[in-house]
């Protein structure tokens, strides 16, 4: 037993992404994907359990003292790869677009590092599936995944291509945004095009729906607090001379908590009624949380941002990176301390692609970065 942990295995590490990178598998399919990482853990003579939240895969070494969780999301996107790599994805219509392969080649190298280690507590490993659908983390935690032993902090990473590979950005409070979706239906009264006084036009209700909503952020909010509103569907009619009976529109409300948040489901179905009862129409509105924001603990954000000034040199350590973009992870930070960051994933010189895009890819030596980070946070945060 030993308190220094093995070299990084560099090879290994890429030749784990790409393996993964050619077989993606989307939410609450990753058969494949949690077979490899199960069987990979049970050789490292972890205590491994399976089909935690469907298709999750849980691992534990078990020591006296606290539990920490590192959590890695394994799930795909439908997106068709334009890339022409060797290691291309051979599912046609599927696609790591967002780095997760990434995200489960450094946590089997972390946990193969922390392996042979006499650490002061115990180490757990969530392997989450369907983080883009924003319910893989609620199943798994369902399933108790932060019971026995009991987590007392978590952290994870993702690969950002926003930021230069040789980077990453790590900082307390929130940092990725509530995912909120609404749904409208604008019921009018259908009629000929050319006798809209003998209609209630819904397409006309939806268009002011639409701008009023706008308004909402311009007008309805702290501007000192963050929000995003943005409607991005709309359905309406199938005939250029006949005004419809019924319009609908979809969208999605991001923050980072506070007053906008808790009002959000409350402002949206009063716009959205109190403009088309003004037409002579009615709206049903449908509001659903699907993620909270991912607020990140202070004390633990300091140790892992003093783990990464190590790691990387202070000067790589980034304060301020955000994005309005949702992480189901949140779910767990909601329950236990801990700290998400952003490892920095776009290559040196070319201008990255960004996320689920098809041309999304990575410098590899982030997945180097990612696992030492990992490593060294969880080693400081057991033997603190
Ligand atoms: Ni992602």
């Amino acid at each position: 037993m030993t308190k220094t942990p093995p070299p990084i295995d560099r090879a290994g590490l890429i030749e784990t992404r790409r393996d993964i990178h050619q077989h993606p598998e989307l939410g609450f399919e990753e058969t494949r994907t949690a077979g490899l990482i199960a069987e990979r853990l049970r050789g490292l003579k972890y205590q491994v359990t399976p089909g935690v939240g469907k298709t999750g895969v849980v691992a534990v070494k078990k020591k006296d003292g606290r539990c920490v969780l590192i959590r890695a999301d394994m799930d795909a996107l439908p997106v068709e790869e334009a890339n022409a790599v060797p290691y291309r994805s051979r599912v046609p219509g599927k696609m790591h677009a967002c780095g997760h392969d990434g995200h489960v080649a450094i946590g089997l190298e972390v946990a193969r590092r922390l392996a042979p280690l006499e650490l002061d507590g115990s180490v757990k490993f969530a392997f989450q599936p369907a983080e883009e659908a924003s319910n893989g983390a609620q199943a798994m935690i369902s399933d108790g995944v932060l019971d026995s032993p009991r987590v007392d902090a978590a952290f994870g990473i993702h690969l950002w291509n926003d930021l230069p590979v040789g980077t990453v950005g790590i900082m307390a409070g929130p940092v990725m945004a509530s995912v909120d979706q609404f749904e409208i239906q604008i019921l009018g009264r259908g009629g000929h095009a050319a006798a809209p006084h003998q209609t209630i036009d819904p397409v006309l209700v939806a268009a002011h729906v639409v701008t009023a909503l706008q308004s909402l952020v311009s007008r309805r909010r702290d501007p000192l607090s963050e929000a995003v509103v943005s409607v991005t569907e709309m359905h309406a009619g199938r005939a250029f001379n006949v005004i419809p009976d019924r319009a609908d529109l979809r969208g999605t409300v991001r923050t980072f908590g506070g007053s906008f948040f808790e009002d959000a489901p409350r402002l949206v179905e009063e716009t959205a009624q109190g403009i088309a009862v003004a037409f002579g129409a009615h709206a049903n509105v449908q509001y659903h949380r699907l993620s909270a924001p991912l607020i990140n603990n202070e004390e633990l954000s300091a140790l892992m941002r003093d783990v990464a000034a190590k790691v990387l040199g202070a000067g790589s350590v980034r304060q301020g990176v955000r994005t309005m973009g949702g992480e189901d992870m949140a779910y767990f930070l909601e329950r236990v301390p801990g700290c998400f960051a952003f490892v920095g994933s776009a290559p040196g010189s070319s201008r990255a692609s960004p996320h689920h895009s098809p041309t999304f890819d990575i410098d590899e030596e982030s997945l180097v970065i990612g696992a030492e980070l990992l490593t060294a946070t969880a080693i400081t945060y057991l033997n603190a």
